[in-house]
């Protein structure tokens, strides 16, 4: 829908905001076009979650409600490691009786003929896709995928099926054993166990026939996304791996403001429409944490000043795991507390004070100290990327003030992973490319 590139002039932005503008009028803003599928923010006019209550949050509330759930995203992350790959998992859920949602944007999917449609959560830290099936215990979805109900559907994949052991959390299996391949996996404090099958899966115009995904039989815990996730994730059981002949390993999106409810953004599958002039910086990869997509953040610029960064906390460990990566699922962007102390302290130096703190925001202020708000600029190996100022700041309507809109990671969980979030992304264009191993970043208006 938004296409457009990056430009320093204003009046240019006007225009191509206008343009977009224009475009959103003519064309369904919910719907999907050849190559590009409407990225939904969950809490938008094109959401089936949409709160439609009599007492709807501002945006600012919602999204800072939203990043309430971040430790535990973070804590998923984590959870991430191949070393633990193969050991089972267990059933307790590790936070009970709260309905946590982290998927902030969702597209739709349609799994099966004649199609099954569905709003999954888009998520890039995670491979596998899942919905709840029929017969689903302890589920507490609006919509269940039903195999009878589809003509293609290909059936259960055995458990000796090589794509049954990509799966994570995948049951163990004996060479005699032709029993149906089931996974269990944990998310966001809720777990659930799922047996993988093949049905075709229908993303904008084009169909990906014998889709391999978890048809999930039973929950515990109340934390999965109500229709289900789509993983773009690196692994093999990705929407990337899968549909490698049609897309070719390349995908980017544009996150749209969340400020802007009544716009969705645009998911790109393939090499074709892509911006051909992008910056990139090097796609780094983690064997421990093989589905992340890691790039090499160097240092932070607040204002004028390159903050002083314990480096240790950056570097990119591929046997750790540890470093940053860019994720669609985490709302705010998280740093390992001693690089988040260092700029905040630069940030908070700039804008005079006093500082207060919002939930899990600690650098807060009256507005009218925003005009000393410096910009903050991302550097990666090749690539700096100046965050646009709603992505630095998030207000507060009702209580006139603005907070720094990036946060410490939670110091329980010990993974030296700094994850780049979806408020610092809102309205660029983020390029991923398997391929040539590079992620290229440039403004792009798409609210
Ligand atoms: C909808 O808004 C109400 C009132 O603010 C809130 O209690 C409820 O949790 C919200 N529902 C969702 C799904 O966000
Ligand atoms: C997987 O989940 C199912 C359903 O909750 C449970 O019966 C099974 O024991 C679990 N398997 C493992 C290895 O934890
Ligand atoms: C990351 O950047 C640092 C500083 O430029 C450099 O020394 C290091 O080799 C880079 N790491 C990778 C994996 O590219």
């Amino acid at each position: 829908m938004c296409v457009k590139h990056m430009r320093s002039s204003s009046i240019i932005v006007f225009l191509w905001a206008t343009i977009a503008l224009g475009m959103a009028i003519g064309s369904d803003p919910c719907g999907s076009s050849e190559n590009e599928i409407a990225v939904i923010p969950i809490l938008g006019k094109c959401s089936p979650f949409k709160n439609t209550s009599s007492h709807v949050r501002t945006w600012d509330e919602s999204v800072m409600d939203m990043a309430s759930n971040d430790p535990l995203r973070i804590q998923y992350l984590f959870s991430l490691d191949a070393s633990f790959r193969k050991k089972p998992v267990s059933a307790a859920p590790i936070a009970s009786g709260q309905n946590f949602n982290i998927g902030n944007y969702i597209v739709r999917v349609r799994l099966g003929t004649p199609s099954q449609l569905f709003f999954m959560v888009l998520d890039t830290s995670t491979d596998e896709a899942w919905v709840p099936c029929t017969g689903c215990t302890g589920c507490y979805s609006s919509t269940y995928y039903s195999p009878q109900a589809s003509t293609s559907y290909g059936g259960s994949l055995p458990c000796y099926a090589p794509r049954c052991a990509q799966a994570r959390g995948a049951q163990p299996c004996s060479s005699s054993n032709s029993n149906a391949c089931t996974f269990n996996q944990s998310y966001a404090g809720s777990t659930f166990s799922a047996t993988l099958v093949q049905d075709s899966l229908k993303l904008g115009l084009e169909t990906l026939p014998s889709y391999a995904f978890g048809c999930i039989n039973s929950v515990s815990g109340e934390s999965i996304p109500d229709q289900g996730l789509l993983g773009l994730g690196r692994g093999s059981l990705s929407l990337i791996s899968q549909s490698w002949s049609f897309y070719s390993g390349v995908f980017s999106y544009c996150l749209p403001s969340f400020k802007s409810p009544y716009f969705s953004g645009s998911l790109k599958l393939g090499p074709t429409g892509q911006p051909r002039r992008i910056r990139t910086t090097p796609l780094l990869r983690s064997p421990r944490r093989p589905s992340l997509y890691y790039v090499n953040l160097t240092g932070v610029t607040v204002g004028r000043v390159q903050v002083p960064l314990p480096t240790e906390y950056l570097t990119f460990d591929p046997y750790k795991g540890s470093g940053t990566i860019i994720d669609s699922g985490t709302v705010i962007t998280r740093f390992v507390e001693p690089v988040y102390n260092a700029i905040r302290d630069e940030f908070r130096k700039q804008v005079k004070g006093p500082f207060g703190s919002i939930g899990g925001f600690d650098t807060c202020f009256v507005k009218t100290y925003e005009t000393l708000a410096p910009s903050i600029k991302f550097r990666f190996t090749g690539l700096d990327v100046t965050l646009p100022y709603e992505n630095i700041l998030i207000h507060s309507s009702n209580r006139a003030v603005a907070c720094l809109a990036m946060a410490a990671a939670p110091n329980n969980v010990n993974s030296v992973l700094n994850v780049i979030a979806n408020y610092q992304q809102q309205n660029l264009r983020i390029l991923f490319d398997t391929v040539n191993n590079r992620v290229g970043i440039a403004r792009e208006l798409c609210n």
